[in-house]
Formats: structure tokens, C-alpha cells, sequence
């Protein structure tokens, strides 16, 4: 595998990094993780980036290391990939330790950079737009009992993975997770918006998502050409009946949505609002 990643002080090839099995990462999911990628070689919003990963390490009480150090092994292993543009993951666990749930049993937190060659969506999904499915698998209220804050930006995925597979069973690009009562959430790995008599709308912080950083610009764009902006709460029908609608993150950035569950979203294609808005993020992106 091609790419690079720090771990334990050093720049090693991606093959060649390992983890302990005792990692509480590994065991539990017991980690936080932020993803960014490169514009022009340099990581888009990191210090944004860096600063959701220190608020999900606070949510989950894990001591995360020096920012001074993150930032530090975030270029060393940039430098090192030596690629045009990089997949930036940066990983830390609570650390390794006996076999048990408590907390207290970690040594030390285990940072992790990984800079990967950067795998962009291909261009024919931009222009032609995905299709999502509306999954059976929920995400988690904000603040629901016992739930982890969706806010929290940790390395368990496995409602995110299964909400995946069951999207692929309907050869959907991405799957659509509502919370408890029904309401839209937010996509496996990514945030949903809809356009609707010219306004942008999209799921509240309140309902139970993470915060994604695309979601934050785009709002920002979408205001800046002066469409205005709606955070509220959204129901499936809202998705099925929008004009148009797309997904967001980091990776993707804008993405087209055109069909939901196989019926089509507005004229099944890409709109001149999702389009307005994209050119915008990534003009906003490219200036870094
Ligand atoms: N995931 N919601 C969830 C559950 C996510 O996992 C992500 C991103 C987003 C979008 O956040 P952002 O715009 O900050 O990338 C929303 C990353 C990209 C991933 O797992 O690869």
C-alpha cells in the first residue's frame, strides 16, 4: 500500500506501520480520529480539524497529545508521502493496556498520522450525481441515555458500517441514517442537505450529527452567495420532495444526490443551487 504513516516518533511505510493488539483501539473502538485532505499540498481547515478532534477527545476523556506534536507529525508524514495531494487521517487511541473495559487500564494515548494518496470520488458522480438509501440502522440522539454525543468523532463505526452495507444491498453511494423518532441525521460519513424554493436546508446540530467541517463552509458559502439557510429539523419526505440535495465531507466535498431509495430527487440531475454551492466551496478550498 502506497503513503506513509507516523507512529510511535517515526515515519514508516504504510505497510510496514503497526499497531499493538492490546490497543484499546483495536479492542473497543476506544479512539478519535479526524480526516482532511490536501488542496494544492496543504490539508484544508486543519486547525479546525484539530480542534474537533481535542473536542472529541474531551467528550470521551481521552488525553490527547500536544497539539505542537500532532501538527508536527501531521507534515513530517505529508513531507514524507511525497504525493501531489494526500488523504491526511490522524488517529489517536486511548493507548494499549490489560484486556477490560476501565478506562484507567490504558498507558498512554497512541497517536497515528496516515497520509495516503488522495482518492477522490469519480468525476462522473459529480456530474451525474449518487443515489442514497434511507437505512434501518439510527444515529444516536444527542444526549439520548447511554448514547456516545454524536459530537464525539470516535473510531466506532459499526452502526456507520452496517447502515453502509445495507445502502450497497440497494446500490445506493451512501446511506441516510435518521435519529430515534425518524427525523433525518446525517449520511454514514457525511452531512445531508436539501434545497427547497431556493433555500438551503439541512439537519440541526440538535438532532444528533457530528458537526462536519465541509457542513460548516458550506453554510458559509451558501450565505456569502446570499441563499439563505435553514438548520431544521427534516423528515424522509423532505429528502424525497427537495429540488436537490447532496452530501458533504471532507473527501467527497459537494456531492450530488439525485435519487433516494431509487426515486428520483427534483429533475434527476444535479441543481444549479448544489452547483452554485460547490463551485463556491472549492474556490473557498483551493485558497486554503
Ligand atoms: N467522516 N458525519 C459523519 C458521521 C462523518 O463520519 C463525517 C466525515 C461527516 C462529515 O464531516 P467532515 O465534513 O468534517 O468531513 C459527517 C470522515 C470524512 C470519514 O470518516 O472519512
Amino acid at each position: 500500500m502506497p503513503g506513509k504513516v507516523w507512529i510511535e516518533g517515526f515515519v514508516v511505510d504504510a505497510d510496514a506501520a503497526r499497531v499493538p493488539v492490546f490497543d484499546r483501539g483495536f479492542l473497543y473502538g476506544d479512539s478519535v480520529y479526524e480526516v482532511m485532505r490536501t488542496f494544492g499540498g496543504r490539508p484544508f481547515a486543519l486547525g479546525e480539524h484539530l480542534e474537533r478532534l481535542a473536542r472529541s477527545a474531551a467528550l470521551l476523556e481521552i488525553a490527547l497529545p500536544d497539539r505542537a506534536l500532532i501538527e508536527q507529525a501531521t507534515v513530517a508524514v505529508m513531507e514524507a508521502s511525497q504525493e501531489k495531494e494526500v488523504y491526511v487521517r490522524i488517529v489517536v487511541t486511548r493507548g494499549s493496556g490489560p484486556i477490560g473495559l476501565d478506562p484507567a487500564f490504558a498507558d498512554a494515548p497512541r497517536l497515528v498520522v496516515m497520509a495516503l494518496p488522495l482518492k477522490v470520488p469519480d468525476s462522473a458522480l459529480y456530474r451525474d450525481g449518487v443515489a442514497v438509501a434511507l437505512v434501518g440502522a439510527r444515529r444516536s440522539s444527542l444526549g439520548a441515555p447511554g448514547a456516545v454525543d454524536p459530537q464525539a468523532k470516535s473510531g466506532n463505526y459499526l452502526n456507520s458500517v452496517l447502515a453502509v452495507a445495507e445502502a450497497r444491498r440497494k446500490s445506493a453511494y451512501e446511506a441516510v441514517l435518521c435519529d430515534a423518532v425518524g427525523r433525518l441525521a446525517e449520511g454514514a460519513s457525511s452531512n445531508i442537505f436539501v434545497v427547497r424554493i431556493g433555500r438551503l436546508q439541512t439537519p440541526p446540530l440538535s438532532v444528533g450529527l457530528l458537526e462536519g467541517i465541509t457542513r460548516r463552509h458550506v453554510i458559509a458559502c451558501a450565505r456569502s452567495l446570499a441563499i439563505p439557510v435553514d438548520e431544521v429539523a427534516l423528515w424522509p419526505v423532505d429528502l424525497q420532495r427537495a429540488d436537490e440535495a447532496f452530501l458533504t465531507s471532507s473527501v467527497r466535498g459537494v456531492m450530488p444526490v439525485v435519487r433516494v431509495d431509487g426515486a428520483v430527487v427534483g429533475e434527476g440531475q444535479p441543481g444549479p443551487i448544489t452547483r452554485r454551492i460547490s463551485d463556491a466551496y472549492l474556490a473557498d478550498a483551493q485558497r486554503g
